[in-house]
Order: C-alpha cells, then sequence, then structure tokens
C-alpha cells in the first residue's frame, strides 16, 4: 500500500474502531472548554466589518465563540496564525461573492452578511474539544491545519473546523513553524500532484520549473520537488539565489535581469512548470515545455474568483469554463498541457507532509513572526510583497 493510502487507510480505521479501552478514555477525559457562562459565547479576535484596506482590520474581545454545528467538528485552541496573500486579497473582498455561496449555499443566513469576518488561513494549535463523531483526534492533540476560505479564519483565539481539515502537528516544529506550512502545502500539493501527476515515485530527474520561487508556495514546492529527487529550476530575484539553493533548487535564474524567458529558453526543455507569477508568464512558459511528452504548465494565478466576483456565480463559472478550454485546447495541439491549480484544503495531505517534514525533508520557512497586537503591522508587511517566506502571528502561548 503506498504511503498515502496508509494514511487514509489509518484515519479510517480509527474511525471505524470503537474499542472500549478508546471509548473509556474518551468518556473519562474532561471537557478543556466549559460551554456554559458568558467567558465562553466570545473571544479575542481580529475581525473585518467591511472589505477595504488596512484601516478595516478591528481588535475585539467579543468575536462570537466558534460552535460545533457538525459531529465531525472540533474546537481548537490557535496558538499560531500563518498569512498568505490571499488574506489580503480577502481583506479587500476578494472572491466575496463565490465565498458567501459557499458559506450559506442555500442563503438560509437571516443577516444575508458575513460580517464581521475572521481572516488567516494557516492554524497551529490544540484541540479543545471534539465532536461525538471524531475519532481520530483528542482533546490535548496538537493539530496543524489549512483553514477553507469560507471559513471563520485562525486570527482569533479559537478555530472551528472538520477533522477531515486538521492532522497531528510535527513533533519536529514549533507551532510558529507550523503555521507557516499547511495553506502553501496544500496549495503546492494540489497543483502538483493532484494537477500536475508528480509523486513520491514519479519524480525523480523529472525537471521542474518554478516561477517565482523565493515566496510561500515557492519555499515549499522546491524542498517537495527535491524530497522527491526531481531537479528544480527557480526563477528569482538575485537576492534571493542563495536561499533559494540553500533549499534545494538546483539552479536559479534572475528574472529583474532583463527579459526572463531569454536565459530560461537556453535550458533543457521541462517536464512541469509550476507558475506562480501569472500576468504575461503564458505568452512564453508553454515553450519550455517538452512537447508530446505529457509535460504540464500548471498556474496557480487564475480568473476564477474575479470572474464570479464580476459576473456572478453562473456567468463568471461559464466564463472560467469557457477560458481554461480554450487555453487548454490551443496548447494540447502543441503537444503541451494547460492547467489551472488551486488550493485544497485535506488533513490527509498534511499526513503526509508532516511524515516528510519530521523525516528532515522540509523545513519551515519563516520570514517573520508578529504578536497578535501586530496584527495590522503583519498586514502591512505582506502588503510590501517580496516575501521569503512566511509570515506567521504568535495568537497565544500554547498549552490548554
Ligand atoms: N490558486 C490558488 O488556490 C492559490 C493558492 C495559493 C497561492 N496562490 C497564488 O500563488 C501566488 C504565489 O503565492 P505565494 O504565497 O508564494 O506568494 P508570496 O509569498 O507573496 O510570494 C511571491 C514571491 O514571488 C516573487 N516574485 C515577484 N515577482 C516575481 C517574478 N516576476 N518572477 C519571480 N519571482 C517573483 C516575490 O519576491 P520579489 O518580489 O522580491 O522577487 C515573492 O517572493 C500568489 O499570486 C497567490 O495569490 C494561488
Amino acid at each position: 500500500m503506498s504511503s498515502s493510502g496508509y494514511l487514509v487507510h489509518r484515519r479510517l480505521l480509527f474511525h471505524l474502531c470503537k474499542s472500549p479501552c478508546v471509548l473509556k478514555r474518551r468518556v473519562g477525559q474532561q471537557r478543556l472548554l466549559s460551554t456554559s457562562g458568558r467567558c465562553r459565547t466570545i473571544m479575542p479576535a481580529w475581525v473585518i466589518d467591511k472589505y477595504g484596506n488596512n484601516d478595516v482590520l478591528r481588535f475585539t474581545r467579543n468575536a462570537s465563540f466558534p460552535v460545533i454545528h457538525y459531529p465531525n467538528e472540533v474546537i481548537i485552541k490557535v496558538v499560531a496564525a500563518g498569512l498568505n496573500p490571499i488574506d489580503v486579497s480577502m481583506r479587500g473582498g476578494y472572491g466575496s461573492s463565490t465565498l458567501s455561496m459557499k458559506r450559506d449555499p442555500l442563503n438560509i443566513k437571516q443577516s444575508g452578511s458575513e460580517f464581521p469576518l475572521i481572516l488567516g488561513r494557516d492554524v497551529s494549535g490544540v484541540v479543545m474539544e471534539c465532536g461525538l463523531d471524531v475519532k481520530y483526534f483528542r482533546e490535548r492533540d496538537e493539530v496543524w491545519a489549512a483553514i477553507p476560505p469560507w471559513k471563520q479564519g485562525s486570527l482569533a483565539e479559537f478555530v472551528v473546523l472538520s477533522a477531515n481539515e486538521i492532522s497531528h502537528k510535527p513533533k519536529t516544529l514549533s507551532h510558529i513553524e507550523a503555521a507557516a506550512i499547511p495553506y502553501v502545502a496544500a496549495t503546492a500539493w494540489s497543483a502538483l500532484v493532484n494537477t500536475g501527476g508528480l509523486s513520491k515515485d514519479k519524480c525523480a530527474n523529472k525537471r521542474i520549473l518554478i516561477l517565482g520561487g523565493s515566496g510561500g508556495v515557492g519555499t515549499f514546492a522546491i524542498q517537495m520537488v527535491k524530497a522527491w529527487g526531481g531537479h528544480v529550476t527557480v526563477t528569482c530575484s538575485q537576492n534571493a539565489e542563495r536561499f533559494l539553493k540553500g533549499l534545494g533548487a538546483d539552479h536559479t535564474v534572475d528574472y529583474t535581469a532583463g527579459p526572463v524567458e531569454e536565459p530560461l529558453s537556453q535550458l533543457e526543455k521541462f517536464d512541469l512548470i509550476l507558475d506562480n507569477i501569472g500576468g504575461d508568464t503564458e505568452r512564453w512558459a508553454l515553450g519550455l515545455l517538452k512537447p508530446w511528452s505529457g509535460a504540464k504548465y500548471v498556474t496557480l494565478v487564475t480568473p476564477f474568483m474575479q470572474n464570479t466576483d464580476l459576473l456572478g456565480i453562473a456567468d463568471g463559472m461559464m466564463q472560467t469554463a469557457a477560458t481554461v478550454a480554450t487555453k487548454a485546447l490551443k496548447h494540447l495541439v502543441k503537444g503541451v498541457h494547460y492547467r489551472w491549480g488551486f488550493f485544497s484544503p485535506s488533513g490527509p495531505t498534511l499526513d503526509e507532509i508532516r511524515e516528510m517534514v519530521d523525516a528532515g525533508k522540509i523545513r519551515a520557512v519563516v520570514e517573520e513572526t508578529f504578536s497578535f497586537s501586530q496584527v495590522p503591522q503583519a498586514f502591512e508587511k505582506m502588503e510590501k510583497g517580496h516575501a521569503r517566506g512566511k509570515t506567521v502571528v504568535q495568537i497565544s502561548q500554547g498549552g490548554t
């Protein structure tokens, strides 16, 4: 059985196995949270009440305490929260139509509003309470997760997530380090494995080009491909070259020195391109792939959310489908595959990544850490760009 199959199987076994000893321990376990009383109906959090620039971020001690609605959910005490470019975009309203539909597909909520909204897509913390159907996790477990953008985020003292979305945190990482990985890891995995077709056994000696290697996704993707024996070329600013070689990149190309497609076209052609940059890269990047060999170009910069924000769900989806189908066909006749990659939340994927982290094959790249009171400064830093890894906010000191 492959390691991914084994990890999914292990989760399933835990779910099915209701051995008396497991039940006894669970029954005997103390609740870590009191659900009665005012102190447990509110919590501190950074929220936004409307979309806009950094001024819309508001600290409150009175955010609604998360509630377990489904038996497979857990409440997590957040120790550290990681930020991603999507947090800055969501603060400005990015994806509001699509995400509202995901939050409330039947339009049942009376308020008709997603506010107050809590941002923050990465969490590392401690399980405080489990729904009745949760078997694989227990109170006090240290866990990490990438939070789907339609759920309330981790810039708060507590967050509620489905057990399918969380995973036990790597033992070798602190909470701050662990919070730097899930969102970019789940995105890189979805793009490289699910869309790009790479795997531990199908990567050795493949030539991978990562456009934009120095940010959150790039620094993770480099390490993942190197752990699987691939050959990695990255584009980055000249001042990031040494940093990325330190993470394992075999070859770096400075995009600030002139049109980057020129030095790239001198190189042997690639089996897969991961594009973290977008813009005009599509014009030249697919010409760098080996034709008629199953080579793929996967871009993470897609107009999907903008289309639905601008045109509404139905027209936006139609426009998106038409765009991607036209582009895929245009490149297919030239012998290369054109694909869009998307973040996909998954606890089992994080289980696999934990094994790579604990085996010392992947490390967390934390560029800067902020305290809970410095969330606006953390957003300012993100907005300046030029990331060299991840920005993390410490929410609490850890423990229960
Ligand atoms: N589709 C999805 O579901 C999904 C999920 C996650 C991320 N994304 C997207 O993927 C992209 C990357 O995400 P991220 O978290 O890695 O962003 P990030 O942390 O902000 O990193 C971007 C990096 O690219 C570098 N860069 C900028 N322009 C470049 C260029 N022309 N060539 C090469 N490098 C360049 C930047 O450094 P310098 O400016 O100093 O060179 C920075 O290090 C973002 O656009 C994000 O929105 C999409």
